[in-house]
C-alpha cells in the first residue's frame, strides 16, 4: 500500500476510533453502574457463568418437584433443587438482601437495605448475651448484621449445601466465627434442643412452609421461656381474590416459579402462632409510611425495566437455537427470572401481597 494510503488509513481509523470512544464509555457506563441496587451487566455475568449449566434437567427437576410439593406438602426437595442454582444467581444479580424492604425516599436501596437491619434488630430485640436463630438464614446476611448490630451470638439454620458453605465462608471473612454458624437442618424439626434460644427469626423463609402450625410448634419449642418469635414475611393481603384469574395468575407465578406453596395471609400466621401457644407482641407494617416508597419498586427502577423488554427472550431462543445458549437456557430465564420479577410487581401494585409485615410473639 503506498505510504499516503497508508497513513489516511491509519488517520481514519483514529478518527473513527476517537469518536466511538463517548459512545462506549456512555454504554460501559449504563452497564456497570448499579441502578437501583442492581448492575445491569450482571445480566452477561449471568450468561458467561451458567453457560454449562445444565438448564434442561434442572427444569425438569424443578417442575417434578413443585408437582410432589403439590401432592405430598413437602417442599424441601424443591428448595435444595432451587437454591443449588439460584443462590448465586440471587446474588450476582440483586446483591446478598433475598427480600424485599421499604424503600425509603431519597436514599439508595442498599442504605434502605442497611436501615431495614436495624429495625429488624430493634424489633427482635437482641442483645449481646443473647442466643439467636435464624431460619432459613440463605448466606446469613441478616443473622451475620443482626450479631454485629446487637453483639449476640446467632445460628443460622438453612437446607441447601451451597447456603451453609457460602454462609460459614462469609462469617469467617467478617470475623464472626466466635459467635456466629451456619447449620443443616430444616425448620420443621430443627436438631437443637428445648428452650435454647432466647430469639428466633425468619425472614421470607416461612413462606416456603405447608404447614405453619408445624413450624410455629417447633419455634415454641426450642425458645426459652419469655423468648420472642419474628417473622418477617411476604404474605397475601385481604385484596387478594382468589376468584380473580389475574390475581390467581401473578400469585400462582410466584409460588411455582420460586417452587413454595401458595403463599400465607397473615390470620394464617396468627393462626398457627395461636396453637402453638405463642402470644401475639408487636405487628407492624414498616412499609407503610410517608417516607418510603413500596418495597416492589426496588424492580420496577432496575432490573424490571430490562426483563420486560419484549426483545430479550426471543434474542435468547434464538441464541439458544443456534447453539450459543446451553438447551433450556430461555425456559430457565422466562420462568425463574422474569416471572417472579415481574409478577412480584404487578401483584405488588394490585396491593394483593404485601412484603413488608413484620410480626412478633413472645412464650410465655
Ligand atoms: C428467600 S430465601 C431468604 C433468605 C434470607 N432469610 C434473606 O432474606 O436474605 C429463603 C431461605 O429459606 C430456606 N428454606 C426454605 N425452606 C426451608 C426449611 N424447611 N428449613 C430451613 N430453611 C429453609 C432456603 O434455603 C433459603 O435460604
Amino acid at each position: 500500500m503506498p505510504r499516503c494510503h497508508l497513513r489516511h488509513a491509519v488517520l481514519q481509523t483514529c478518527g473513527v476510533t476517537l469518536l466511538l470512544l463517548p459512545i462506549a464509555g456512555y454504554l460501559w457506563q449504563k452497564l456497570t453502574s448499579k441502578v437501583a441496587g442492581q448492575n445491569l451487566s450482571s445480566l452477561f455475568a449471568v450468561i458467561w457463568k451458567y453457560r454449562r449449566t445444565d438448564f434442561r434437567g434442572f427444569m425438569q427437576s424443578h417442575r417434578a418437584a413443585i408437582q410432589k410439593g403439590k401432592e405430598s406438602g413437602d417442599y424441601v426437595p424443591g428448595v435444595m433443587n432451587y437454591y443449588s442454582l439460584m443462590s448465586d444467581l440471587i446474588t450476582l444479580t440483586s446483591g446478598p438482601f433475598w427480600h424485599f424492604v421499604p424503600m425509603i425516599k431519597g436514599i439508595s436501596r442498599d442504605e434502605s437495605h442497611m436501615r431495614f437491619h436495624h429495625t429488624l434488630s430493634q424489633y427482635l430485640g437482641a442483645g449481646k448475651d443473647d442466643k439467636v436463630l435464624e431460619i432459613g438464614c440463605g448466606y446469613g446476611e441478616m443473622g451475620r448484621q443482626v450479631a454485629k448490630i446487637s453483639g449476640a451470638s446467632v445460628t443460622g439454620l438453612t437446607m441447601a449445601d451451597a447456603e451453609i458453605v457460602g454462609g460459614n465462608l462469609r462469617i469467617k471473612e467478617a470475623g464472626l466465627d466466635d459467635r456466629c454458624a451456619i447449620v443443616q437442618g430444616d425448620y420443621n424439626k430443627t436438631p437443637f434442643q428445648d428452650s435454647s434460644f432466647d430469639k428466633v427469626f425468619g425472614v421470607y423463609t416461612l413462606k416456603y412452609s405447608s404447614n405453619l402450625e408445624v413450624v410455629f410448634t417447633e419455634m415454641a419449642r426450642v425458645l426459652k421461656p419469655g423468648g420472642k418469635f419474628l417473622s418477617y414475611e411476604i404474605l397475601v393481603t385481604d385484596k387478594y381474590d382468589a376468584s380473580n384469574a389475574e390475581h390467581r395468575e401473578y400469585v400462582g407465578n410466584i409460588s411455582t416459579c420460586t417452587c413454595m406453596p401458595p403463599l400465607w395471609p397473615a390470620e394464617a400466621m396468627r393462626s398457627a402462632a395461636k396453637k402453638a401457644g405463642l402470644v401475639p407482641a408487636v405487628e407492624e407494617d414498616i412499609g407503610a409510611v410517608p417516607t418510603a416508597r413500596p418495597w416492589y419498586t426496588c424492580f420496577t427502577n432496575g432490573i424490571y425495566q430490562v426483563l420486560v423488554c419484549p426483545l430479550l427472550l426471543p434474542f435468547f431462543r434464538t441464541a439458544e437455537t443456534l447453539r450459543l445458549l446451553p438447551p433450556a437456557f430461555s425456559d430457565w430465564f422466562e420462568n425463574l427470572l422474569v416471572h417472579p420479577t415481574v409478577d412480584f410487581v404487578r401483584a405488588g401494585r394490585l396491593g394483593i401481597i404485601s412484603g413488608t409485615l413484620v410480626m412478633t410473639w413472645r412464650k410465655p
